[in-house]
């Protein structure tokens, strides 16, 4: 009994642990990493990964079970394979790089069934040096056309034990929660991007790419270290409906061998498809100011009445001070119909065309023209994204008319209470991450990009590198941002950012809103950082727009620090990623696009400390003035925040800096490019 137990155990270890013989397999460029796919006894497919033969992925089941048709998962059998090898460099319009390497062998694998119509599949596997990903691919067949997901199979199964830092899926608050820190056998249902430090030190990333008309996925632990694909519902009997032939989005893994490794990938955005708009100059990287953070404060209001904050004369004030500073953009929210009801969730008395009396959006809209500023134009839905399709036309028709280049849009609702008209024309609620959501966002984009406007949704749906294909694209909320420091609850913990960087952010630009220097809020702990790390993030927290979000009087009164925020560069040569570690600390070195100045963050949680950071990276030879914004030695998130000290030496690539950072701290620094020695 007990030996043909004992047999029978190794002969399923045999069959589908990582040694078993792969009936396909593809490695990166340099050979490092190995995706491969193996079949069991019943023809049940699984994938795994391999970093230099230490088994990463241990065999992960594929495979779907549809609403309308037999699952597709056993017996499978690999009937083709078709390698292809791709190392070109590609340039992105605006970004933290301007070149990225995309360079990756490809094996096409058509998985079919043995029985039956022999429905076939393909898997598409990708390695790069960077990470690994995995796409279906559905073929036109007659027996599998119209394609209606009930579940993806798609699993991960972590060989190895270690950390987790993960948000939880399908909550009210969709993905603005603080990020849980667990062994990876604690996870509950995460949300993508996670992020994992194996005990090995092996750093991944679990994400998906290029997330087009399909429902965006989430991660069910399932036992100990094993994780499978969860797609956010639809609003019919299944997750996903299409009409073959169609690709999922890419279910991909960045494997770094350290938290910077992370960070420097680009693996996202070389898994998705070039840009598709061509000429993209009409939209520039800029910073701006809003009439915004004062109704977080609850000094003023979106509502109208007589607390209302966008009056035509607050818009002037705030386009005056955008000119004199050097902002390219002013926000205004709440100058259209509809605030003064219940809007939260409902959304349906927004009016997208329709001024309040007190904001005359033809004289601002002159004015900021008169005065060299763009107008950033707000489109709230409060989660109603149907309201919102009838009327994006001419939203968008007065914005480009008025010459509005960028539309900041927003969805607020609580998960699941979002609406789309569905198949029927009906309206439903429905999943800020589901298909119907999907497919809103990129018709939104579409339609911006068709009157050269550029999209930057709040509570959106999560970014998967889809700002390659539509550079217009260019940020997103999707986290906690600042304005959870506003409110009369506990805001973000001095150990937020230092997550953020090596989570939220590896899916791509975030509108975080920093710059406050205005400590004191409506909550408990305020703004739980240094006046030095609200500088830093400007660095850290790459986005190609970027907002000063604090009261201009709190800028005015603070010349000396505010002069950062002025200098700082929204659009990236390259990025250097000098040391971190998830939810610690980072140190991020960026060189300005139109200079040769380059510009260093770096931040820390909760507790102090001191980092180094090399200069390697200016150009040698050169003279470089360091401008540093840094924590006074008695600076600290609780009660000294304003503590900076602002200092300048000139320094070169052979000097290495000593960063010595507050609890809650960073340190910012331009190095201003001065030339040789004279
Ligand atoms: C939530 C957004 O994140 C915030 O920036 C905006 O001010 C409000 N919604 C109102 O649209
Ligand atoms: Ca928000």
């Amino acid at each position: 009994m007990l030996k043909s137990f004992v047999l029978s155990t190794l002969l399923v270890m045999l069959q589908t642990t990582a040694w078993a013989k792969p009936a396909a397999q593809v490695s990166s460029p340099e050979g490092a990493l190995t995706i491969a796919i193996e079949l069991d006894p019943d023809g049940r497919a699984s994938y795994s990964v391999q970093r230099m033969g230490v088994p990463v992925i241990v065999p992960s089941h594929l495979g779907f079970i549809f609403a309308n048709a037999p699952k597709f998962d056993r017996g499978l059998t690999v009937t083709a394979q078709a390698p292809r090898s791709v190392d070109d460099t590609w340039e992105q319009p605006w970004g933290e790089a301007r070149t990225v390497r995309n360079r990756f062998n490809e094996l096409r694998v058509t998985l079919t069934e043995r029985n039956g119509p022999r429905r076939h599949i393909d898997l598409l596997l990708r390695a790069y040096d960077d990470g690994v990903a995995l796409r279906y691919v559905f073929p036109d067949q007659p027996c599998l056309q119209d394609v209606k997901i009930a579940e993806e199979l798609t699993e991960f199964s972590i060989a190895t034990p270690g950390t987790a830092w993960w948000l939880p899926a399908f909550e009210w608050n969709r993905e603005e929660y603080l990020y849980h820190r667990t062994r990876i056998e604690e996870v509950g249902q995460a949300q993508t991007p996670m992020t994992l430090r194996l005990d090995n030190g092996l750093h991944l990333s679990v994400h998906e790419a290029a997330l087009i008309d399909y429902a965006g996925m989430n991660l069910t632990r399932v036992e100990a270290r094993r994780f499978r694909a969860a797609l956010t519902p639809g609003v019919g009997d299944a997750k996903v409906a299409r009409r073959a032939p169609f690709s999922t989005p890419w279910r991909m893994l960045q494997i770094a061998d350290s938290a910077a490794g992370l960070v420097a990938s680009r693996l996202i955005l070389n898994l998705n498809e070039p840009n598709a708009l061509g000429d993209v100059s009409w939209f520039k990287p800029m910073k701006y100011v809003g009439i915004w953070w004062e109704m977080h404060l609850g000094r003023s209001s979106w509502a109208s009445g007589a607390k209302h904050g966008a009056t035509t004369a607050n818009a002037i004030r705030h386009i005056d001070f955008a000119a004199r500073h050097g902002f390219g953009g002013v926000l205004i929210e709440g100058w259209n119909r509809g605030w003064d009801g219940d809007w939260f969730g409902n959304g349906a008395d927004f009016d997208f065309t329709r001024a309040y009396d007190d904001f005359d959006l033809e004289k601002v809209a002159a004015y900021a023209k008169a005065r060299g500023v763009q107008i950033i134009g707000h489109h709230e839905t409060g989660g109603n994204a149907a309201h919102y399709e009838r009327q994006l036309a001419a939203g968008l028709d007065l914005y480009a008319r008025l010459g509005v280049g960028t539309v900041k849009t927003g969805y607020v609702a609580d998960a699941g209470q979002a609406r789309v008209i569905g198949a029927d024309g009906k309206d439903h609620f429905a999943w800020h991450e589901s298909q119907d959501m999907a497919r809103h966002h990129l018709l939104v984009v579409q339609e911006a990009a068709k009157r050269h406007i550029a999209v930057n949704p709040h509570e959106p749906i999560k970014d998967t590198g889809l700002r390659r294909t539509y550079p217009n694209w260019v940020s997103r909320e999707g986290a906690r941002g600042m304005e959870f420091n506003a409110w009369g609850r506990p805001g973000n913990p001095p150990e937020h950012e230092t997550n953020l960087v090596f989570t939220r952010m590896l899916a791509g630009p975030m509108d975080f809103t920093p710059g406050v220097f205005g400590m004191k809020t409506n909550s408990p702990d305020g703004v739980a950082t240094t006046w030095a790390k609200q500088l830093a993030l400007y660095v850290v927290l790459y986005s190609p727009i970027q907002m000063a979000a604090d009261l201009l009087e709190n800028y005015e009164a603070h010349p000396a620090p505010f002069q950062f925020i002025k200098d700082v560069p929204v659009d990236w040569d390259e990025t250097r990623v000098l040391n971190g570690e998830v939810g610690d600390y980072v140190t991020i070195a960026r060189r300005n696009r139109h200079s040769r100045d380059w510009y260093l963050g770096a931040i820390t949680d909760e507790n102090g400390r001191v980092l180094s950071a090399p200069l390697g990276f200016l150009e040698p030879g050169q003279r470089y003035r360091a401008q540093i914004y840094r924590d006074a030695p008695h600076a600290n998130w609780k009660d000294a925040r304003e503590a900076i000290v602002i200092e300048e030496r000139i320094v070169t690539s052979a000097d290495t800096l000593r960063l010595q950072l507050a609890p809650g701290g960073g340190q910012a620094i331009r190095f201003q490019f001065l030339g040789p020695r004279p």
